[in-house]
This record gives C-alpha cells, sequence and structure tokens, in this order.
C-alpha cells in the first residue's frame, strides 16, 4: 500500500532526469499516485518519454507554458477531460535571464525582473487558479512549490532569482488564506542545492555544493529523492493541517549564522 495510493498528482518542472521535479514525480509513483507530467518543450516531451517508462503506469502528458493563459486553459480543459479531482499539484518551474544572474543585482533590467517574476513566482498563483476546480473537487488537495534560501538571505548570483523566490513564498502563504477553507493546502520545499539544468545557470553553483558538505550541519549534499520524499510528506493526509509553511530540505544549511 502507498502513501498516494488512489491520489492524482500533477507535477510540472520536469526537463530532464536530473530534474527535482522527476525526483518527484518517481517517489509519487512509487506511492502510488496517478502522474500528470506538463512539458515546456518538444525536447523535454523525449526525455519525459524515455524517462516515463521507468514508471509504474503510463502518465498523461501536455504541453504547458506557465506564462502563457491560453496555454494553462488547455490545461485546465485536459485535466478536467480526464479527471474530476486533482489531489497533489507540484509546481517545479523557474527561469531568469542569464545575464540577470551574472550581474549585481542593481544592474536588473525592469524587461528581466518582470520575466523572473513571471516565470518563476506568478506562474504559482496562475497554474493553481487553472487548476482550482478540480483542486477544490479532491476534498482535500495538496499544492506545492519549490523555493530556495536566496529568497531570504543574500546568495551571490541568484539575484533577480532570489527577489522572485521571496514573491513565490509570500504567495504561498496568500494562497494558504485564500484556499484553506476549501481543504486545498499550500507549501513551499526550500532545497540545498542540486546540480540541474537551472542550477547550472546560477554561476557558483559547485562552491554551494562544496559548501554543504564542509558546513551544513548533516555533512552531505541532498538529492532529488530527498525531495521526492518531502513531497510525499506534504502530499499525503499526513500533513492535513499543515500549511502556508516552507520546509527545509538542506541538510539544516539555513541554520547557520556564518
Ligand atoms: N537545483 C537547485 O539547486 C534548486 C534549489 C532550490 C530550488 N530549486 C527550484 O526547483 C525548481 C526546479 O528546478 P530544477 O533545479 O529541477 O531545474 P530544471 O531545469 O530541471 O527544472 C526547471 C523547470 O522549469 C520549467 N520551466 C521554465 N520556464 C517554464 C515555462 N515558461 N513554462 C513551463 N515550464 C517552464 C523547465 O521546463 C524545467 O522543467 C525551480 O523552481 C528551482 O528554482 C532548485
Amino acid at each position: 500500500m502507498g502513501l498516494l495510493d488512489g491520489k492524482v498528482a500533477l507535477v510540472a518542472g520536469v526537463a530532464n532526469k536530473r530534474s527535482i521535479a522527476w525526483g518527484i514525480a518517481k517517489a509519487f509513483d512509487r506511492e502510488g499516485a496517478q502522474l500528470i507530467l506538463p512539458y515546456q518543450i518538444e525536447r523535454f516531451k523525449e526525455n519525459l518519454d524515455k524517462l516515463s517508462a521507468e514508471l509504474s503506469k503510463p502518465p498523461m502528458t501536455i504541453q504547458l507554458d506557465v506564462a502563457d493563459d491560453t496555454s494553462l486553459a488547455s490545461l485546465r480543459e485536459a485535466v478536467s477531460a480526464r479527471y474530476d479531482a486533482l489531489h497533489i499539484l507540484v509546481h517545479s518551474v523557474a527561469h531568469a535571464k542569464a545575464e540577470d544572474m551574472a550581474a549585481r543585482f542593481l544592474d536588473t533590467s525592469r524587461d528581466g525582473y518582470h520575466f523572473a517574476q513571471d516565470v518563476s513566482a506568478y506562474s504559482l498563483t496562475a497554474l493553481t487558479r487553472a487548476l482550482h476546480k478540480p483542486l477544490a473537487a479532491a476534498g482535500r488537495a495538496s499544492v506545492i512549490t519549490m523555493t530556495h534560501e536566496g529568497s531570504v538571505r543574500v546568495m551571490p548570483n541568484y539575484n533577480v532569482m532570489g527577489v522572485a523566490k521571496a514573491a513565490l513564498e509570500a504567495s504561498v502563504r496568500y494562497l494558504a488564506f485564500d484556499l484553506g477553507r476549501e481543504g486545498i493546502r499550500v507549501n513551499a520545499i526550500s532545497a540545498g542545492p542540486v546540480k540541474t539544468l537551472a542550477a547550472s545557470g546560477v554561476k557558483g553553483i559547485s562552491t554551494a555544493l562544496h559548501s554543504t558538505v564542509e558546513r551544513a550541519p548533516i555533512p552531505e549534499n541532498i538529492t532529488t529523492e530527498d525531495i521526492g520524499n518531502a513531497a510525499v510528506f506534504l502530499g499525503s493526509p499526513w500533513s492535513e493541517r499543515i500549511t502556508g509553511m516552507v520546509l527545509y530540505v538542506d541538510s539544516g544549511s539555513h541554520i547557520l549564522g556564518i
């Protein structure tokens, strides 16, 4: 018996086998969930088709651009046509322009700021709103997003993404307030560094990985499996009255003062 038996879970953000979303998808599959896996572009669909062979049940796949309302409306229609209820929604999506992560935060362009906020922060609200009906129909649903400590502390080179993550975490709290009466809880997982496609756009990821091993209370880097297991908890009945929270999965790095 799995912790997520009978649950339908949409996990957005699989680009390849290193994606945090893929770690979550595998953990959900292990626990019995039926998966819906959106992909952003055709190249990622090819990766997804190959990866899906590792799952116990074939997932539903659909193209999704979280910055495009037409694409979100198509997702809503496709999900509603197939399922009456959506029990878990995972938002594991972020993007910022490379130039805004390499330069000083001071030099962030207006356009780059809006882009990072739209794709990395507002998209949680847009996606949750698009899927509100099947989430509410689940009775007790769980929305989970991925964040990073750069929202509350300065991480060199994280810049505009740190500000987007601060907005994302505030969105978690406001969404949790709005949706709690409908039985929908909303939480974030704040992950330590993991070498993924998105992380390779952040200068200094190797230093961050090294620093965890040198300084974290648990001197080991985290894996996408660790994040998957935390997401299983947040998606399962064991977390039914937890909402508006940020759960750190970072080997304890965030408690350090130096
Ligand atoms: N890797 C880390 O060290 C780390 C640490 C903490 C938090 N996170 C967060 O985890 C999440 C997943 O990132 P990852 O590290 O797995 O990298 P990743 O590159 O594997 O995943 C990022 C995903 O965002 C998707 N995406 C970007 N723009 C999109 C759009 N317009 N529409 C739809 N999808 C879009 C991409 O297709 C990709 O699947 C992100 O929110 C990231 O900020 C990552």
